[in-house]
C-alpha cells in the first residue's frame, strides 16, 4: 500500500550506496581529500585551500541544539487506521473516513536528561504523534501519564530550570534526585498527583512498545453541525503494559544507555511492529460541570470507569528511520497543528503550549522556515502569502505575494469552512482580565490518593522506595521535609514511611481526610478567583 510521506521523503533522499565522484558543495571534483594545502609537506596550511575550509566549517556547524526539553528521543514511521468512523464527534476526515490510511511519525522521549542520557532513567516519557492528513497535520504531542506537574503553562520554566541538572554543577543527569526539584515539588503543591505517577513503575518503562500514552489536556471534537464535545486522548499499547523494577532499570541504564532505542528499532526491522489503539474520553459538552473535578484541570485526569475509552484505531510502527539526524531530530511537533473538526479547550497549560513549541523551534531549527523541512511537510499541497526568510527553500513565482490583490488570479484565497477551511469552534467566553486561579482546581489530593489506592501492593512497595531512594539523594532537609508535608496530605503511611527512611519530619496532624476537595490546603494556595 502506498504510503504519502514515505513516497514524499524519498524526493528528498540520496542514495549514497550509488557511486559518485567526490565533490565540493559547489560541484567542483575534489582531487585529494586527505592532506591539507601546504606551503612546502612541512610548512604552514594555506589560507586559500577552499576545500579544507568548505570541509572544516561545516562540520563544525553539523550540531543544532538539543530540544529544551525531552532531548533525548528516538522515531519511527508508520500508519495510523480507523476502526469506525466519529462522524458523530468530528469532521476530521481521518477520524471519519475508515478508508483512509494516514501516515505517522512518532517520537518517544525522555524529559529531564540531555540528549547523550540514559534511557531507562526514571522518567516521564513523551510519546508525540504526527498525523499526517490530507487536511494537514495533526500533531498529538502526549505524553505517558495522563495528567502534569502544573496547571498553568507560566510556571513551565520554573518547573523545567527546577527539574533540570543543576546550573552550577549540571548534575544530576536524566534522574529527578537532587534539591531543586524537589523544592519545586514541595513548593507547588498541584504536583501531588503527578509525582505519584512519577515515582510509581509508570516512569520505568520495560520497552517503548509497552507504554501507554495520553494527550493530558482536555481538547474539543466538533462535527459537520458544529456541535462539540471535550476529548481526552489515549493510546493503548497492544502488547500491553510493563515496566522494568527499579535495580533492573539502573543495571540497564549502565550497561546499555540505548536499551529503549534499540529494542524500538531491532522491533522494526525484525518485522515486529508495535502497535497501540488510540482511545478517547469524550465528555457532552452540556455535561462540562457534572463532575467533582474541573475537566480543564491537567493535574486530573477522567476516571475510566466514569467515562469509559472508546477504542477507535491502530497506530502500527513499521518502518526506521533513513537518517536520524534529517528525521528523528528535525521533526517539530505542535500541540497547536490541529486540522477541521479538532480544537482546544481553555485548559490554561494547553494554552500556554501553543504559544512555546514554534517559538522554539524557531532557534532550535533555524528561523521560519523549517516547516519545509522534509519530515515537517504535510502530504496534502500548502500555499500562502509567506515568503523569504532563513533557509528558504521555495523559489516562488510571480510578484505578488499578498491577499486581496487584481493582479493574480492564482494568490492563494482562504477557503470556506464548507469546502474544509479551519473555523474556530465558536465558545462564548466572558470574563475579568485578571491573574489567579479558579477555586474549581483546588483538590490537589483526591486523584493523588485515588492513584495510591488502584496500586497493587508490590506497586505501593516500589513507590515507596522510590521516593525514599530520590528524597534520599536530596541535601536540603527542609526540602525533604517539605516532602514528607506534601505526601502528609495524600497518605500518613506512606508520609511515615519516606520520612523514616530519609530521616525527615513528620507534621504531627495527619492532614490526609482534611485534603479533599472541600478543604484545600489554602495556605499554599497563590491567587484564588472568586466569581461574584
Ligand atoms: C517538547 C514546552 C507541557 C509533551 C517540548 C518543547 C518545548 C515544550 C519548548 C521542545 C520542542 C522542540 O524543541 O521541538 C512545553 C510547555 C509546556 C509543556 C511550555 C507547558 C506549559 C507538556 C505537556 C506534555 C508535553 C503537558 C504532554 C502532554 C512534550 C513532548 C515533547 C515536548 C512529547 C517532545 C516532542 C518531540 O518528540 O519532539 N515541550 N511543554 N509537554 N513536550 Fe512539552
Amino acid at each position: 500500500m502506498e504510503n504519502k510521506k514515505t513516497s514524499q521523503l524519498e524526493n528528498f533522499t540520496i542514495d549514497n550506496e550509488q557511486k559518485a565522484g567526490l565533490t565540493t558543495n559547489q560541484g567542483l571534483k575534489v582531487a585529494e581529500d586527505e592532506f591539507s594545502l601546504k606551503a612546502g609537506l612541512r610548512g604552514p596550511t594555506l589560507m586559500e585551500d577552499f576545500h579544507f575550509r568548505e570541509k572544516m566549517t561545516h562540520f563544525d556547524h553539523e550540531r543544532i541544539p538539543e530540544r529544551v526539553v525531552h532531548a533525548r528521543g528516538t522515531g519511527a514511521h508508520g500508519i495510523f487506521q480507523l476502526y469506525e468512523s466519529l462522524s458523530q464527534y468530528t469532521r476530521a476526515d481521518f477520524l471519519t473516513d475508515t478508508s483512509k490510511t494516514t501516515p505517522v511519525f512518532t517520537r518517544f522521549s525522555t524529559v529531564q536528561g540531555s540528549k547523550g542520557s540514559s534511557d531507562t532513567v526514571r522518567d516521564v516519557r513523551g510519546f508525540a504523534v504526527k498525523f499526517y492528513t490530507d487536511e494537514g497535520n495533526f500533531d498529538l504531542v502526549g505524553n505517558n501519564m495522563p495528567v502534569f506537574f502544573i496547571q498553568d503553562a507560566i510556571k513551565f520554566p520554573d518547573l523545567v530550570h527546577a527539574l533540570k541538572p543543576e546550573p552550577h554543577n549540571e548534575i544530576p543527569q536524566g534522574a529527578s534526585a537532587h534539591d531543586t526539584f524537589w523544592d519545586f515539588i514541595g513548593q507547588n503543591p498541584e504536583s501531588a498527583h503527578m509525582i505519584m505517577w512519577l515515582m510509581s513503575d509508570r516512569a520505568i518503562p520495560r520497552s517503548l512498545r509497552m507504554m501507554e500514552g495520553f494527550g493530558v489536556h482536555t481538547f474539543r471534537l466538533i462535527n459537520t453541525l458544529g456541535k462539540a464535545h471535550f476529548v481526552k486522548f489515549h493510546w493503548k499499547p497492544v502488547l500491553g503494559m510493563h515496566s522494568q523494577v527499579w535495580d533492573e532499570a539502573q543495571r540497564t541504564a549502565g550497561k546499555n544507555p540505548d536499551f529503549h532505542r534499540q529494542d524500538l528499532y531491532e522491533a522494526i526491522e525484525k518485522g515486529d511492529y508495535p502497535e497501540w489503539e488510540l482511545g478517547l474520553q469524550v465528555i457532552a459538552e452540556e455535561d462540562e460541570f457534572k463532575f467533582d473535578f474541573d475537566i480543564l484541570d491537567p493535574t486530573k485526569l477522567w476516571p475510566e470507569e466514569e467515562i469509559p475509552v472508546k477504542i477507535v484505531g491502530k497506530m502500527t510502527l513499521n518502518r526506521n528511520v533513513d537518517n536520524f539526524f534529517a528525521e528523528t531530530e528535525q521533526v517539530a511537533f505542535h500541540p497547536g497543528h490541529v486540522v477541521p473538526g479538532i480544537d482546544f479547550s481553555n485548559d490554561p497549560l494547553l494554552q500556554g503550549r501553543l504559544f512555546s513549541y514554534t517559538d522554539t523551534q524557531l532557534s532550535r531549527l533555524g528561523g521560519p522556515n523549517f516547516h519545509q523541512i522534509p519530515i515537517n511537510q504535510p502530504v496534502c499541497p500548502f500555499h500562502n502569502n509567506q515568503r523569504d526568510g532563513m533557509h528558504q527553500m521555495t523559489i516562488h513565482h510571480g510578484k505578488t505575494s499578498y491577499h486581496r490583490n487584481g493582479l493574480n488570479n492564482n494568490q492563494p484565497e482562504p477557503v470556506p469552512a464548507d469546502q474544509g477551511g479551519y473555523e474556530h469552534y465558536q465558545e462564548k467566553v466572558e470574563g475579568r482580565k485578571i491573574r489567579g486561579r479558579s477555586e474549581s482546581f483546588l483538590d490537589f489530593y483526591s486523584q493523588a490518593k485515588l492513584f495510591y489506592n488502584s496500586l497493587a501492593p508490590h506497586e505501593r512497595r516500589h513507590l515507596i522506595s522510590a521516593f525514599s531512594f530520590e528524597l534520599g539523594k536530596c541535601k536540603s532537609d527542609l526540602v525533604k521535609n517539605n516532602a514528607v508535608v506534601l505526601l502528609n496530605h495524600i497518605d500518613r503511611r506512606v508520609a511515615e514511611e519516606v520520612a523514616n527512611n530519609i530521616n525527615a519530619e513528620l507534621p504531627k496532624e495527619n492532614l490526609e481526610s482534611k485534603s479533599t476537595k472541600k478543604s484545600p490546603a489554602l495556605s499554599m494556595v497563590n491567587t484564588i478567583y472568586k466569581p461574584d
